[in-house]
């Protein structure tokens, strides 16, 4: 067994009640996400943190942040002085925010302010990680940052930010916890407690993600799913990820797809490659038949392919069973853009987690399936 590590502590309900009553003669800097400019829930945010605190609200939030959006951020930062970042959004935001933070707390060479994530996607799993991607505009190229100190020191679990999803988001976001869930599943520094995470999330997602996109399901429910994102976030922080996210983050930077509706597509490829692999096999195997899916009689590969298949349905159940010409990525685009997408495949820092060895060609067939 490797080494687990969660830097974030996760607060819900009361308690993110008694945090915010704790703050006092703070600077507080809310990141937020621009859809929530007009939120009644961040107003009862606001209006709870005592007079004696300074609140400044900050909205320049774009999605899948260009490394123009931070240093903007990082000027405003620099001026505002935060003793308190609450980053309220998407990954975007939180990107936004960590970076934001990140960058210039590295710039003045001091510590970085109390930071707070407040997830409004079931998600990236942004709120509990070490990462965050930025795009730059110029290459057409998604990097991250992976550093500990970008971690959130708490992510506040508040499903009523969630609830306002629009379906497509909801979708799209939900099957990118699926995908990272999946991937640390049997991605190679997976080990007994980043598969338990996994497990759950999957079990959880699987139960919860058509009642949240079909609108039927309690406060509770989305919270539940809110926690699975959360979980599937500590599974790959520790555990790593692979192929799916590799590609998607280039898919995202060359043809400005939504991350997680890269990812729908992207995950039944990415089951079916690391199929091959035995142990990867045997693992999605055994999560096929704890759900349900398969029966104990069935043999690794017909388990694992009954996941796959299982996979399949809930993506479109969610409406995310589309191929890129659906999206209006011409086959000509793709073919013009293969080489820069395998070249940085190649060099995603997801890339090495993946459990089967995967070369130029495997990319080159994963793109081209799913593109018609
Ligand atoms: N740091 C990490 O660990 C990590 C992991 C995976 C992905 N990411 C990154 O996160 C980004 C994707 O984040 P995302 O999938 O959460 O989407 P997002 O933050 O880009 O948001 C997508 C859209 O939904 C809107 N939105 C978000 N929440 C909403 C709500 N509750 N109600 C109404 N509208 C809402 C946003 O305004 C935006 O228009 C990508 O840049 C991806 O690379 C980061
Ligand atoms: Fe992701």
């Amino acid at each position: 067994m490797g080494r687990f590590r969660i830097h974030t502590e996760i607060k819900c309900h009361d308690d993110i009640t008694s945090r915010i009553n704790s703050f006092s003669k703070e600077r507080i800097w809310i990141v937020a996400d621009s859809f929530l400019e007009k939120s009644s829930l961040l107003n009862e945010y606001i209006q709870r943190f005592s007079s004696k605190n300074t609140v400044e609200i900050y909205t320049n939030i774009i999605p899948d942040p260009p490394l123009s959006k931070v240093i903007e951020g990082i000027k405003v930062y620099n001026t505002f002085s935060p003793t308190v970042i609450l980053a309220i959004g998407g990954g975007s935001a939180i990107d936004t925010a960590k970076l934001i933070a990140y960058y210039a707390a590295k710039l003045e060479g001091t510590a970085r302010p109390f930071f707070a994530a407040i997830p409004t996607t079931s998600g990236t799993g942004s709120e509990v990680t070490s990462f965050a991607v930025v795009t730059d505009t110029e290459t057409n190229t998604k990097d991250s940052v992976v550093d500990d100190s970008i971690s959130p020191d708490e992510a506040w679990l508040d499903e009523r930010f969630v609830m306002s999803c629009p379906d497509k988001v909801t979708a799209n976001s939900g099957m990118d916890a699926l995908t990272h869930a999946i991937e640390a599943l049997v991605a190679n520094h997976a080990d007994a407690f980043t598969d338990a995470l996994s497990e759950y999330a999957v079990k959880m997602i699987f139960a919860l993600l058509p009642k949240c996109y079909h609108k039927t399901a309690t406060a509770d429910e989305w919270h539940e799913l809110l926690a699975a994102s959360s979980m599937a976030g500590m599974a790959f922080q520790n555990a790593g990820l692979g192929i799916s996210h590799a590609i998607s983050h280039q898919l995202g930077a060359v043809f400005h797809i939504p991350h997680g509706l890269a990812n729908a597509l992207l995950l039944p490829e990415a089951i079916a490659f690391n199929m091959q692999d035995e142990t990867a096999c045997h693992k999605y195997a055994d999560l096929a038949r704890k759900l349900g899916f398969a029966n104990f009689s069935d043999n690794n590969l017909t388990a694992a392919g009954k996941l796959l298949s299982a996979v399949k349905a809930l993506s479109n159940e969610v409406g995310c069973s589309i191929k890129l010409k659906d999206l209006s990525i011409s086959n000509d685009e793709i073919v013009k853009n293969l080489p820069v997408i395998v070249s940085k495949t190649m060099k995603d820092f997801t890339f090495p987690g993946n459990p089967r060895t995967v070369s130029t060609e495997d990319i080159v067939r994963i793109v081209l399936n799913i593109s018609e």
